[in-house]
């Protein structure tokens, strides 16, 4: 907790914009429609139907072997469900993921996600020696000229994220990452209006350069 706040002490205060949408976070760390969220989930169904539906894409352990599926291995679950929820609502639009989404209740997307995030994520490699510097200068301090601020105020420094809100960014595949930085910039995923922010200002060299630092990061 001390972390966290420390964290996002420093984010504020290298962006004093993002004063203005800490406010937009707060409901979304918490997936409005979880009521049972005081249930503790099911792991032992949860990994029936990853095993009979999901695995087929992102692997059995979660760690998807193909570049444009997104790892969910330790990933942090509550945003997981966050995920789940705004497929399922058509808040985040993806035909696959609508689908998948759609035949999931409450409960379902808690023990499937719950099971999913106790695996453990494999790492990836940085391929670009000099994309991959550019990638690591604007994660650790931003671009200060244009208002960037550093992905790892929020992602932590090693992207591991900070649970609840700020997922994990490590070891996943930078072709996943390009696409959802790109989708976050032209509009096409707006289910988070930090991101939308974030990435509104990055150009399409730096966006190959985070995600392939990120690959990398462990
Ligand atoms: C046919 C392939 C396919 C299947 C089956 C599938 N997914 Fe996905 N999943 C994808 C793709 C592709 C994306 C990336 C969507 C995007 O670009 O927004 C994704 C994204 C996700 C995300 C968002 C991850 C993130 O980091 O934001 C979650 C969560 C997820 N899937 C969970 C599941 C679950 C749970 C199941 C089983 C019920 C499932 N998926 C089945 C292809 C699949
Ligand atoms: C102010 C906090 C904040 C900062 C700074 C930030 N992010 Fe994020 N990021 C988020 C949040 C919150 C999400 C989850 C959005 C959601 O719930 O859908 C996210 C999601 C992402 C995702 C999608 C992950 C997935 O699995 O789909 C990527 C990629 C990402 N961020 C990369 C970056 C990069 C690169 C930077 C630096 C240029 C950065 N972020 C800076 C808050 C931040």
């Amino acid at each position: 907790m001390k972390l966290f706040a420390h964290l996002l002490i420093a984010a504020f205060l290298a962006v004093p914009a993002f004063f203005a949408f800490s406010q937009e976070a707060k409901p979304a760390a918490v997936p409005a429609a979880a009521p049972s969220s005081a249930d503790k989930p099911d792991l032992a169904k949860g990994e029936a139907s990853f095993m009979a539906v999901c695995a087929a894409c992102h692997a059995p352990d979660g760690n998807s072997l193909i570049p444009v599926n997104p790892k969910l291995a330790q990933q942090h679950p509550q945003y997981l469900i966050k995920q789940l929820q705004e497929f399922k609502a058509g808040k985040r639009a993806n035909p696959i993921m609508l689908g998948m989404a759609t035949t999931l209740s409450d409960s379902d997307m808690k023990n499937v996600a719950y099971w999913v995030s106790s695996k453990k994520a494999t790492p990836s490699v940085a391929k670009d020696k000099e994309l991959v510097m550019l990638g690591e200068r604007i994660y650790r301090g931003g671009i200060a000229d244009r208002q960037v601020p550093a992905c790892a105020g929020c992602h932590s420094p090693n992207g591991a994220g900070i649970p609840a809100q700020f997922p994990r960014l490590s070891g996943q595949h930078a072709e996943y990452a390009v696409a959802q930085l790109t989708a976050f910039r032209d509009g096409v995923r707006g289910n988070s209006l930090q991101m939308t922010q974030v990435a509104a200002k990055l150009n399409d060299r730096e966006i190959r350069a985070l995600a392939d630092y990120v690959a990398g990061l462990r």
